[in-house]
């Protein structure tokens, strides 16, 4: 396997060249940077628009911190090992830029801005380190650091068209409608098996590239995987996320799960096990916590099981029972 001594650092060309080895009968993924045509959803600015200048370069470091999160601040990282060897893209596609791909369009439009949580005021540095120390399950950045400030002058560069105040359609991850059942984890197991596992592997600890310094398929459980307090730990997130991006190379005009199967997955995935960390500070007004918050206490009597798996319905209708 001679290209396997050449330094992959795409991840598009990495999937492709697995892809190729790991199983024949497989398309290679559809290269992520083609652009949907729906002009209702945000587009990200062009990159040859980024300026020629000390902040222009500012911009591009930021963007290939996202992108190759793991050469700077992974656990082999050039800069400080301070994360579980993530990139922000696993997440965020195509750099925070993929419509429905949990983009950063509406970063810099809105905040600072008072989120539940933490039950305050967020600046952006807040939010960035929230992913950091949860979904990267790492350290915090140095909120006057060279890599936090590029990080910044990217997502500003990426909501630069964005009106203060607003949320572009297509910004971060759709909701999907609950199922009338709680979501399943062994149907979920079967939906990995034929539509992830391929991928992700069958123990789901994701495979790096051959020098082990970045991973071509991240892990979706395990010890390198995001931490109990992430928000991918939350069905919703997951489900919305699957069933827009996954598997790899779809988006959300060309959807290939089902509602239920994205639901399953979430259930299967999260079931599985990985970093436990709770934030003590988090949710300070119980009653805010999202219907799908996976721990207690709650300000109601259902279990933590029905709140972390569904059926989400009758929660959500309480709710609305106790808000006059
Ligand atoms: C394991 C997945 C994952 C990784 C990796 C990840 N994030 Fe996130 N991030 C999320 C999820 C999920 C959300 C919440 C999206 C939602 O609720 O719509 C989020 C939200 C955010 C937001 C707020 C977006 C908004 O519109 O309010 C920012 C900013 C952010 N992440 C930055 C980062 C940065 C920077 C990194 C890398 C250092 C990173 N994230 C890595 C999953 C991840
Ligand atoms: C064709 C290969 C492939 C398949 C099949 C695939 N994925 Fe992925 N998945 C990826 C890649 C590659 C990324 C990271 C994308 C990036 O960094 O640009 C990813 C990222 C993710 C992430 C966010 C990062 C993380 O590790 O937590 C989740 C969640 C995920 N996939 C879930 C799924 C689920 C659920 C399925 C099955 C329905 C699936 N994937 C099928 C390749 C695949």
């Amino acid at each position: 396997m001679h290209f396997f001594r050449s330094h992959i650092t795409t991840l598009v060309l990495a999937s492709v060249v697995m892809f190729s080895c790991r199983n024949n009968k497989q398309e290679p993924p559809t290269p992520v940077q083609a652009k949907t045509k729906d002009a209702a959803v945000w587009q990200a600015p062009d990159t040859s628009t980024i300026p020629h200048s000390p902040e222009g370069d500012m911009i591009r470091y930021g963007r290939e911190l996202i992108a190759h999160t793991a050469t700077y601040l992974g656990p082999k990282g050039s800069i400080r090992q301070q994360t579980n060897g993530m990139n922000c893209q696993n997440c965020h596609l195509d750099a925070g830029t993929k419509p429905w791909g949990n983009n950063y369009s509406g970063v810099y439009s809105t905040y600072p801005r008072f989120r539940a949580r933490s039950g305050s005021m967020e600046t952006m540095v807040k939010r960035v380190n929230d992913c950091l120390s949860r979904s990267l399950n790492g350290k915090p950045l140095d909120s006057t650091g060279r890599e936090m400030k590029a990080i910044l002058a990217y997502m500003q560069w990426l909501g630069r068209d964005v009106p203060k105040g607003k949320t572009p359609a297509g910004s971060g991850i759709k909701k999907l409608a609950y199922l009338n059942r709680a979501a399943d984890p062994q149907k979920g197991k079967q939906v990995y098996e034929t539509k992830c596992q391929r991928c992700h592997g069958a123990d789901g600890q994701g495979i790096m590239q051959p020098d082990q310094s970045m991973y071509v398929y991240p892990p979706l459980w395990g010890p390198h995987s995001y931490n109990t307090a992430a928000g991918l730990y939350r069905l919703s997130s997951f489900a919305g996320y699957a069933k827009d991006n996954m598997p790899f190379g779809i988006n959300y005009q060309s959807a290939e799960l089902k509602d239920e199967e994205a639901w399953d997955v979430a259930a299967f995935v999260n079931s599985q096990p990985r970093p436990v960390v709770h934030f003590v500070k988090d949710w300070p007004v119980i009653a805010s916590k999202p219907i799908d918050h996976p721990f207690g206490p709650y300000a109601d009597t259902f279990s933590q099981q029905q709140h972390k798996y569904g059926p989400f319905g009758p929660i959500q209708q309480e709710q609305k029972l106790n808000i006059h």
